[in-house]
């Protein structure tokens, strides 16, 4: 087999991932994590929490609270994590080139710990208000993390493995909703004196983080080509555990060389000039079709779905579906340096749209035909399973390798911005838009599912396995080839649909 192939790739990965490497990916996706608890941990408490809010109610105004308050109070304690994550996410940039990518991370967690003192004592001060901040502030954190974590993990990874590790954020993600969604059981902590502590577990996590991190090596990319320290960017050396860095080296200071002709790029920057239009509207675009795929349609409303298609142990339903969104991430982790981006995301998005309409169909047929609750079950799982073979992991990580050094902080604010302002706009309509259509409601993912098989077709290059230079090149290229046609760049052309690694 060629160095591509199975072998070839194992012992590849068996020789580049070294112990100081994991160490330091395996703190950073500690923020992941967070990111993945807090999406997940609001759901099996939901009405417990709104009995609190209820007795709260009735404790100030000595009445209790009417229906649609409640209703809006709950919407608003869930939805406002991703308003904090469209704040946080859209700072990036305001800390990652001043601080470094480590102390940003680090720094984050100060906002960590205060929402875990809003969110934890919230029923000691019987006080709704401050549940609601402390959601607010952990989704200012998340939408940080969501930047920091794939932009320090891209950047410290070796080419060849840098898919692999990358996925490690969606990894960290989809394991924090997993042990969210299981600590949210009634009998562990989902219950009415425990769910603070559920809230509060968060504390745990940012605490191991903090201990961890002042550990781990600053990115040698962002030392070597924003700092201009290149004595400092030997931890390099450590991270790759040899002394043979010296094409690594050599790759940071073409690209430090080709970003001193570039000027600082800004946010509008990256829509005017040609030679980032082009990679912007992938970032976004990839980023939409995360998020309006529906996923969280089923990790917001999972247990509703299942009760109204039949199912009768809903929690457990939704618990599989964790189940099986972490084993497919993993899945995907071991596929994404053999298979590329483009294919799994492709075939990730179509199963998605396949799985909707079987949803549909098992949810229009479940009145005359009974076992087609086990039907839903299955379409649900494969819907996941998809989501995570490329839809899940794959925008994140490809953000921080469709721009070089330069423009990538902005890109990945962009991105990052775009992807919690969709997840905002499905978890907060999901609920409305379901009444109106009943059980087609799948079908409108089905639709936008499709439109996006036919952009990543159409536009999204294979970025595996080449340097970020490699990358920015094929797309500087493309823009000096006719800065208003935009298709993808030439350079990839030769790895669409012909990887002879399929
Ligand atoms: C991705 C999405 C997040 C979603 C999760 C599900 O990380 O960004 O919104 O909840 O996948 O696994």
């Amino acid at each position: 087999l060629d160095s591509y192939g199975h072998f070839g790739w194992s012992s590849q990965l068996l020789r580049q991932v070294t112990p100081q490497l994991m160490m330091a990916v395996g703190t950073a996706v500690i923020g992941s994590f967070q990111f993945g608890y807090n999406t997940g941990v609001i759901n099996a408490p939901q009405n417990i929490i709104e009995s609190f809010y209820n007795e709260t109610w009735i404790n100030r105004f000595a009445e209790p609270i009417s229906q649609n308050t409640l209703t809006a109070l709950w919407s608003l304690s869930v939805a406002i994590f991703s308003v904090g994550g469209m704040f946080g996410s859209f700072s990036v940039g305001l800390f990652i080139n001043r601080f470094g990518r480590r102390n940003s991370m680090l720094m984050a967690n100060v906002l960590a710990f205060i929402a875990v003192a809003f969110m934890s004592f919230s029923k000691l001060a019987a006080s709704f208000e401050m549940l609601i901040t402390g959601r607010f502030i952990v989704g200012l954190y998340s939408g940080l993390s969501t930047g920091f974590v794939p932009i320090y993990v891209e950047e410290i990874s070796p080419t060849s493995i840098r898919g692999a590790l990358g996925t490690l954020h969606q990894l960290g993600v989809v394991i924090g909703i997993l042990i969210a969604q299981i600590l949210g059981i009634e009998s562990i902590m989902g219950n009415a004196s425990m769910w603070p502590l559920l809230l509060g577990f968060t504390l745990l996590p940012a605490v191991l983080q903090c201990v961890l991190l002042p550990l781990c090596p600053e990115s040698p990319r962002y030392l070597l080509i924003n700092c201009n320290e290149e004595s400092k960017a030997h931890t390099l050396i450590k991270l790759r555990g040899s002394d043979e860095v010296s094409e690594d080296m050599q790759e940071m200071k073409d690209e430090s060389q080709q970003m001193m002709r570039e000027k600082k790029v800004t946010i509008p920057e990256l829509f005017r000039s040609p030679m980032y239009r082009q990679p912007i509207l992938v970032a976004i675009m990839l980023q939409l079709s995360q998020q309006l795929s529906g996923i969280n349609a089923v990790f917001y409303y999972s247990t509703g779905i299942f009760e109204r298609a039949g199912v009768s142990q809903p929690i457990y339903a939704t618990i599989g579906a964790g189940v099986v969104n972490t084993v497919f991430t993993v899945v995907s982790l071991f596929l994404v340096e053999r298979m590329g981006r483009r294919p799994l995301h492709l075939i990730g998005l179509m199963g998605m749209a396949v799985s909707a309409v079987f949803l549909t169909v098992a949810m229009l047929l479940f009145d005359q035909l009974r076992w087609m609750s086990y039907v839903s079950i299955v379409a649900i799982f494969s819907f996941v399973a998809f989501f995570e073979i490329g839809p899940g992991p794959i925008p994140w990580f490809i953000v921080a390798e469709l721009f070089s050094q330069g423009p990538r902080p902005a890109a990945m604010a962009v991105a990052g911005f775009s992807n919690w302002s969709a997840n905002f706009l499905v978890g907060m309509s999901f609920k409305y838009v379901e009444q109106l259509c009943g059980p087609y409601v799948f079908i409108i993912f089905t639709v936008l599912l499709l439109g996006f098989f036919l952009f990543t077709y159409l536009k999204v290059p294979e970025t595996k396995g080449k340097s970020f230079d490699e990358i920015a090149a094929g797309f500087r290229q493309s823009a000096g080839q006719g800065a208003d046609k935009y298709s993808a760049p030439e350079e990839f052309n030769s790895l669409r649909g012909d990887d002879p690694n399929l």
